[in-house]
């Protein structure tokens, strides 16, 4: 059970440790970061020429069990997880039977338990069925281990509704995950509203659909004092209205997905349902927004929305395949050739907002290399190139827009408390 990690780059903002040191680990736990250990280390890792952060851990997910396990299980989007070097992973209510009781939430505990390769934080829905009338069992699911409460896929278009959901969840601390999709104004759209959906003929949904309901939520949270979160941002009208909110010292925060910093509403070009998500991809300035939005802060994490669909269900004209893309297995690789690479952020600004802040957000521990933190630790190749292969996803559906494209920045090992759970060569 003890490891040592040596000679490796350490990032661990969160725990204050940046540069070549060796890691101890044992019994599950971090036991000691320092430029050179000696003495009762283990077994030894070479890390030299790598990189050593924190687990990374993910606010938005789909695992599709129970109810649609032709998409994905518990076992097949964890494994997919790890892949990714997430640690642990929070996973959406819109399941079938909707994740809105304690029993569901329970279920996805034991799921986890005895078939899950990286930890499972079970998100329970805001409205029972997702129906956005009448509040789920929420202190129930709170009791039965719930992070947060969220009805996404869909928006809360009732006001009342929220006011009450916000309120009631400041009496469990817990966070409401939002998102934001005014209906009657996306109306029947499939993708953004603007110059390629005028060239393609498709039906649009315009910013304006993201950018009222922020507005309004940024009220509602401002006035309950609720723990509201903003879930895959996408405009750059969202961006401003959350950035001048937390100006105002308004208590929300709000994540970006890796294919809304990435790509464009352009890729639709060949009408590939791959790039059919929602919130959908929008325009190149509303990607500037979003990478301003990481760099100053006003966006706090980095999240996958990752969205398991089975190929017969996408393999259908654009304006019918259902939304969304799988995205634990290139999370950090798109964001660090996007953004890192780039120089939008540094590797520490990174490694925050897909570990630390994730699990501040929802309250857990994780995203730092402290001694007495759990040992979830990622060694990562900075330097090295990949690409995707679709023969090489782990995850049960494939539908990834970055199948073919050339990432750099790979995932060596991944330790989940402690233990090895996933080399290049071999999952444990
Ligand atoms: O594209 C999406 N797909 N966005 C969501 O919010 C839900 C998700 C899904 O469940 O497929």
């Amino acid at each position: 059970m003890r490891h040592c990690i040596k000679g490796g780059q350490i990032i661990d903002p969160a725990g204050g440790y940046m540069g070549i040191g060796d890691l101890l680990m044992d019994s599950g736990k971090i036991i000691q970061v320092a430029p050179e250990l000696s003495g009762n280390e283990g077994e030894i890792i070479d890390a030299r020429g790598k990189m050593v952060i924190p687990g990374l851990i993910d606010l938005h997910s789909h695992l599709r069990e129970p109810g649609r396990e032709d998409e994905e299980t518990v076992a097949s989007g964890t494994k997919a997880a790890l892949k990714g070097g997430f640690t642990a992973i929070a996973c959406m209510a819109n399941t079938n039977p909707v994740a809105d009781n304690p029993v569901v939430i329970d279920y996805l505990y034991h799921q986890a338990k005895e078939k899950g390769y990286v930890k499972v934080y079970p998100v329970g829905a805001v409205t029972k069925g997702l129906q956005g009338e009448e509040l789920a069992e929420m202190g129930e699911m709170a009791a039965a281990g719930a992070v947060a409460f969220s009805d996404d896929g869909k928006t809360i278009t009732n006001a009342a509704v929220l006011r009450t959901a916000c309120e009631y969840s400041t009496l469990f601390n817990l966070p409401i995950l939002l998102h934001e999709e005014e209906p009657k104004l996306a109306g029947s759209g499939v993708m953004h509203e603007g110059y390629w959906s005028t060239i393609l003929g498709l039906p649009g949904i315009p910013s304006l659909a993201e950018d009222v309901m922020t507005a309004r939520d940024l009220l509602i949270a401002e006035f309950t004092k609720a723990k509201v979160h903003f879930c895959h941002v996408s405009t750059k009208g969202s961006v401003e209205l959350i950035r001048q909110a937390k100006s105002r010292g308004v208590k929300v925060t709000a994540e970006a997905t890796p294919h809304h910093f990435s790509l464009t509403d352009e890729s639709i070009q060949g009408y590939d349902p791959v790039y059919r998500v929602s919130p959908p991809l929008r325009s190149a300035e509303d990607v500037q927004a979003l990478k301003e939005g990481l760099k100053d802060g006003t966006i706090d994490a980095i999240a996958t929305d990752h969205a398991p669909h089975t190929l017969e269900e996408k393999h259908r004209e654009f304006s019918l395949a259902p939304t969304g893309m799988i995205g634990f297995e290139t999370a950090l690789g798109v964001a660090w050739t996007e953004l890192v690479e780039t120089g939008w952020l540094t590797p520490e600004q990174l490694v925050m907002k897909m570990s630390a802040n994730p699990a501040r957000i929802i309250n857990r521990s994780g995203g730092s290399l402290k001694p007495g933190e759990p040992a979830d630790v990622v060694l990562f190749d900075p330097r090295q190139d990949w690409v995707l292969e679709k023969s090489q996803i782990v995850s049960q559906s494939k539908n990834s827009p970055f199948i073919g494209r050339r990432l750099t920045g790979r995932i060596e090992a991944v330790w989940v408390d402690g233990v090895l759970k996933y080399s290049k060569e071999r999952f444990a």
